[in-house]
């Protein structure tokens, strides 16, 4: 197994750090990183926010629901949707693409661009044998977050990102197996095949939650699919998202 492999196979979240903050140079080798991942259409619609500033990190704990490794880390990214870039070139050639940034598919383009570029980033920073958790919880509150960090128009902030020194380590969380997500030619919907896949992986997980709660916790994957979707989640969103300038048509 060569070592890219053995980092992604290692993954597991990271929500305890050390003091130790990372160097300007670690933060660019990550950024650079990040950079390098695909774009489409090489349009490279997202822009990262470091901060440092220790009461901009606070709040923003506060804000995602009192997580306090968003406070204490080696470095916290934010990743944003960004075609303010786009508009300003535009603008300045006495264009007017507004049409074009608020649809639909330059929506999805700027999402899939973050979440690639972050991906980069914390694969990169695994490899360097520095530990990351992805913090969504900062879409709780979008509206605060957006004016903290001052993102105007056409700039979106999607997840927070923190980067450390682990603490401590975590246990890994067996995915799903790969029968259910790998599909061949068409889409698997035989029942049969799910029901299978799913019992197996629900068992397995109900066990390693008992084997680490003490028999306390037994819930299996799909219980908690079920309690996690009951409702939908920050449903202010689809306005926020417009109010920003994204997918209004
Ligand atoms: C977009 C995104 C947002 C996430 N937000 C949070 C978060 O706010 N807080 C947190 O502790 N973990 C967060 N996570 C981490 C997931 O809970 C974690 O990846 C998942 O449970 C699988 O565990 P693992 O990463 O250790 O394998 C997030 C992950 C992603 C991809």
């Amino acid at each position: 197994m060569n070592k890219t492999i053995e980092t992604l196979l290692n993954h597991r979240s990271i929500r305890s750090f050390t003091d130790e903050r990372l160097t300007e140079e670690e933060v660019r080798t990550l950024v650079k990183c990040a950079q390098a991942a695909s774009t489409s259409s090489y349009v490279q619609a997202y822009s990262i926010i470091g901060v440092t500033d220790r009461e901009k990190k606070t709040r923003l704990a506060e804000l995602a629901g009192d997580q306090s490794y968003v406070e204490k880390n080696g470095h916290l990214f934010v990743f944003c949707a960004d075609l303010k870039r786009h508009d300003y070139i535009a603008q300045k050639a006495g264009e007017n693409h507004q049409e074009a940034f608020e649809n639909t598919e330059a929506f999805l383009i700027s999402v899939i661009d973050a979440a690639l570029a972050a991906q980069n980033l914390s694969v990169a920073a695994e490899s360097m044998r520095l530990g990351i958790c992805y913090i969504g919880g900062l879409r709780n509150q979008l509206a605060e977050v957006s004016e903290l960090l001052e993102t105007p128009s056409y700039v979106l902030p999607l997840f927070g990102l923190v980067v450390g020194h682990p603490a401590n380590s975590s246990s890994q969380k067996e995915r799903l197996p790969m029968e259910l997500i790998y599909h061949e030619n068409t889409y698997q919907q035989d029942e049969t095949h799910v029901d299978r896949y799913l019992k197996e992986y629900d068992e397995h997980i109900s066990s390693y939650y008992e084997e680490r709660s003490q028999g306390e916790r037994k819930d299996t994957w799909s219980e908690q699919m079920i309690r996690g979707f009951r409702q939908p989640k920050r449903a202010y969103l689809s306005e926020f998202v417009k109010e920003k300038g994204f997918n209004r048509k």
